[in-house]
């Protein structure tokens, strides 16, 4: 019995494995993720009950504990190499002339071109085709061990070959490089996210992704969209040995390694220049940032018999794109006021091309980066602009400066409306928190009337445009007094049109106070949230009324959110909105007869964070009040769970540091039974 079960776990892991082979490194899952899961499920299930099972290759070994205070030293088995560099096609054959001379064999040598990812370079053990080490390459000789920190990059392979039915042999031992980073989309993704929560957003891919493998908690790491693509035997004993460049691509490949799929050999080196420029205008279409692409003498015997100069082979160039960084003057710094009213600061500069792009403006992420890179008005600023990443500056050229640049002083009112700005604990944003401020209105128009807002059917993001464009709604009160006549005089509208829309406004009167809450947008009040305000306050002029202190007895308010609800309802501006919101009958009150629902959860606080496999924010939210708990928008000591989804944001960060439990989705509906 316990022999058939032993052979289903290592069944398991290794259908797991392969799938996490499917999805994360060929981008090409076989089953849904609920078979996933329920695989996932089964074999965490076999774990928790004989955990002397478990062995370092189970994809749930994959973020293990915090390292110590710094990483071990690893000597790699033979040197870890650089790239000499050619800037264009001359420089390329005065490379091939130059070996041409050494070795007859380079007249007729092939060529493999493959990109150069800008990430970092990591150095893979593997011992009995098991991952046993993982290291960076430090100064080529010695590199630090982040092991546990590349455990958690699902694109690397626990075990090797990942596919059962390759039927190669394992090799006893195989130490291979590649390049980890983080792709642009995935970069774009988590910097929104960041700014959205006021946090402070990464400079690049390429930082983000060393910063992210040099952490010593491997959680951080493996919230990090890191993947990495392989290119180099470093060293091998008992497995295949290639004896070209090609052939390395191709074995690493059939083991399970992620390997490019737009490297290609040439018979000559002009065609691997030719193929190699066609990058140079489409690198912005790769999925990663890409300084340039190697061009390799494809027979290894060859390309070792020309040996190095220094540090850099002989038997392979790095053909550079042009750089994407120039310099240019800081003419000014603009600040935008964006979606959800965080103020950022923008360089207005002197139009430069980079890259065949005009360039005008980049941004300089937050007040704090511009203090501390002292970036001065005036100065000759570094500025990037690398793939579809969103142009940004690097820092000034301070060895450029005349004395006559001036230090920049953050704005203190927001220069759309004028009302003094704010800034909130924790967070490096300022925000501008006033609801009618016009650079906002359009979109706290829209969240308010949002579905899981006050819901107005009808009133979609063009319409609410077209009101404030006309001047017809300057804050969010004055949708219920809008007249038909008004409506009419609007592009697009018709009598029955207008009277729709009006019957939806007067619908919405009647919603609830928590929808109401939630559609305030106040900072750091989500659904949930207004439902606990909702209950507790039962009305809009008792919750305008309350403390800082009164707040913080609600279970997942800190002290943050009770300043910034305090705040919000001290406001000037927003007093008189609510003041014409109850003139226009919208003052709903608590129902008092809500009972609540008992279940497996009674008593439990959930928080959930990124996004789940199966379930959408609100599902979530059903199945866990439908089992009789509740769930908050802030973890605190008082939380029972944490549901953990992908891209997670910074209540995971927190959940860890005040040791609150953490469970997935198909952990969530186990424990609901
Ligand atoms: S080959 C002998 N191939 O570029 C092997 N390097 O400037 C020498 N890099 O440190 C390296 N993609 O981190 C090689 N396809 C690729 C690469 C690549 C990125 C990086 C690598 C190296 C740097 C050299």
């Amino acid at each position: 019995m316990a022999d058939k079960l032993l052979s289903r776990y290592e069944d398991l892991k290794a259908q797991v494995n392969f799938h996490n082979y499917r999805y994360h490194v060929l981008d090409a899952p076989v089953i849904s993720d609920l078979e996933y899961d329920r695989l996932l499920n089964e074999l965490k299930k076999i774990e928790a009950d004989h955990p002397d099972w478990i062995t370092p290759d189970s994809p749930t070994q994959r973020a293990g504990a915090k390292a110590s205070e710094k990483f071990e030293k690893v000597r790699h088995p033979a040197p870890i190499l650089s790239l000499a560099n050619a800037f264009g096609a001359d420089d390329a054959r005065a490379w091939f002339e130059r070996v041409k001379k050494l070795d007859d064999r380079v007249e007729k040598a092939k060529f493999v071109v493959e990109p150069k990812i800008d990430g970092l370079s990591v150095v893979l053990h593997y011992r009995d085709g098991q991952f046993a080490q993982g290291a960076t390459r430090g100064d080529g000789e010695v590199g630090e061990d982040i092991t546990s920190n590349l455990r958690t990059v699902k694109a690397i392979p626990l075990r090797i070959p990942v596919s059962q039915s390759t039927n190669l042999p394992i090799p006893k031992t195989l130490v291979v490089r590649g390049e980890a980073f983080i792709p642009i989309k995935d970069f774009e993704k988590l910097n929104r996210k960041l700014e959205e929560a006021g946090e402070k957003t990464y400079l690049n891919p390429r930082n983000t992704a060393a910063g992210s493998l040099r952490q010593l908690d491997p959680q951080l790491t493996a919230s990090r969209p890191i993947t990495l693509l392989v290119y180099q035997i470093v060293s091998s004993e008992g497995g295949k040995v290639p004896t070209s460049q090609w052939e390395i691509l191709e074995y690493l490949k059939s083991l399970g390694f992620p390997v490019t799929d737009i490297s290609k050999r040439f018979d000559d080196l002009d065609s691997a220049i030719a193929y190699t420029e066609t990058f140079k205008e489409g690198r912005d279409a790769l999925p990663y940032e890409a300084d340039g692409m190697v061009i390799k003498i494809d027979d290894l015997t060859l390309a070792a018999d020309l040996g190095f100069v220094g540090k850099d082979p002989r038997g392979a160039i790095a053909f550079k794109f042009p750089a994407r960084e120039v310099t240019t003057a800081l003419l000014g710094i603009d600040v935008e006021v964006g979606r959800t009213g965080v103020l950022t600061p923008r360089a207005a500069l002197e139009a430069v091309e980079i890259g065949g792009v005009v360039v005008r403006n980049a941004t300089l992420h937050n007040f704090d980066y511009i203090e501390e890179k002292d970036i001065r008005i005036g100065d000759r600023v570094l500025v990037k602009r690398a793939g579809e990443v969103i142009p940004y500056v690097i820092g000034p050229v301070v060895d450029a400066r005349s004395g006559k640049e001036k230090k920049y002083k953050p704005p203190t009112k927001c220069p759309a409306c004028g009302q003094e700005v704010e800034h909130f604990e924790g967070e490096v944003a300022w925000y501008c928190v006033n609801a009618a401020c016009p650079a906002q209105l359009v979109r706290n128009v829209e969240h308010f009337v949002s579905r899981g807002a006050m819901d107005i059917v009808g009133l979609g993001i063009k319409i609410v445009e077209q009101l404030i464009e006309a001047g017809l709604v300057k804050d969010v009160a004055d949708l219920f007094t809008l007249k038909k006549d008004q409506m009419l005089t609007l592009e697009g509208f018709a009598e029955k049109k207008a009277e729709n829309l009006l019957g939806s406004i007067e619908q919405a009167k009647g919603q609830s106070l928590n929808r109401l809450i939630a559609a305030l947008g106040i900072h750091g009040v989500g659904e949930v949230m207004a439902g606990d305000l909702a209950r507790t306050y039962g009305n809009l002029s008792a919750l305008s009324k309350t403390t800082a202190d009164e707040l913080q007895q609600i279970e997942g308010v800190g002290p943050n959110i009770a300043e910034s609800i305090v705040d919000w309802f001290a406001r000037p501006a927003n007093q008189k909105l609510l003041k014409k919101l109850k003139a226009a009958s919208v003052d709903p009150q608590m129902k008092t007869d809500e009972k609540k629902k008992e279940g497996a959860f009674t008593g439990l606080t959930f928080v959930v964070t990124g996004t789940l496999p199966n379930f959408s924010r609100d599902d979530a939210k059903e199945f866990i009040e439908s089992n009789g708990g509740k769930v908050t928008d802030s973890v605190s000591k008082k939380t029972s769970y944490l549901v953990l989804g992908e891209n997670p944001g910074s209540k995971f960060e927190k959940a860890k540091s005040l040791g609150v439990k953490i469970i997935d989705e198909a952990e969530l509906k186990k424990l609901a039974g």
